[in-house]
């Protein structure tokens, strides 16, 4: 059994949604278990007991949410099991295929937490404004993104 931890913050729901999405997507391959928590409410340390950890933030002035920013300093404490990681994020900008918002979430782990193998370039989910809604046809985007890292790390098991 592979556990996966996907980790979110949001400020209107556009990226809790998003990544509600991934957990469905990630729950049709088999031998994945998955939790989620919103980054302002859980308990950090459950994040240690996973086998890789998924992050998800809204683009704030180009760049992860600074609670995400945070949330991963506190992450960067802990001792974790976790050996990858995965980034996603939704913004409201031009489209693009990977946010710089999401770039960015990917550096910053990558110096953050060193242990760790970002296992793809990350999902960006495009909203509509500032507060949303998500634009048409990118919530499938979700569902199909955790089914493909799902498997990806069914593999690297
Ligand atoms: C303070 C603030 C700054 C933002 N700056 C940007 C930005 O620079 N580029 C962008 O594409 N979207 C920007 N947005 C739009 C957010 O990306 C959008 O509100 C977010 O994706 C919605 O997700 P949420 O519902 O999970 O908060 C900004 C939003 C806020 C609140």
């Amino acid at each position: 059994m592979v556990k996966v931890f996907v980790f979110y913050d949001t400020k209107y729901g556009n990226t809790k949604l998003a990544a509600e999405k991934i957990v469905e997507g990630m729950r049709e391959v088999e031998g994945i278990e998955t939790d989620m928590g919103y980054v302002k409410e859980i308990g950090i340390g459950n994040a240690a007991d996973y086998d890789a950890i998924v992050l998800g933030a809204p683009n704030h002035m180009g760049r992860p949410s600074r609670t995400m920013k945070k949330f991963i300093d506190r992450l960067a404490k802990l001792d974790l099991k976790a050996k990858n990681v995965v980034v996603f994020g939704t913004y409201a900008g031009k489209e693009r295929l990977v946010d710089r918002a999401v770039k960015k979430l990917g550096k910053m782990v990558e110096k953050k937490l060193p242990n760790l193998t970002l296992i793809s370039p990350g999902l960006s989910i495009r909203v509509n404004g500032i507060p949303g809604p998500i634009v048409e046809g990118e919530l499938p985007k979700c569902k199909d993104f955790g089914r493909r890292i799902a498997n990806q790390l069914k593999q690297k098991q």
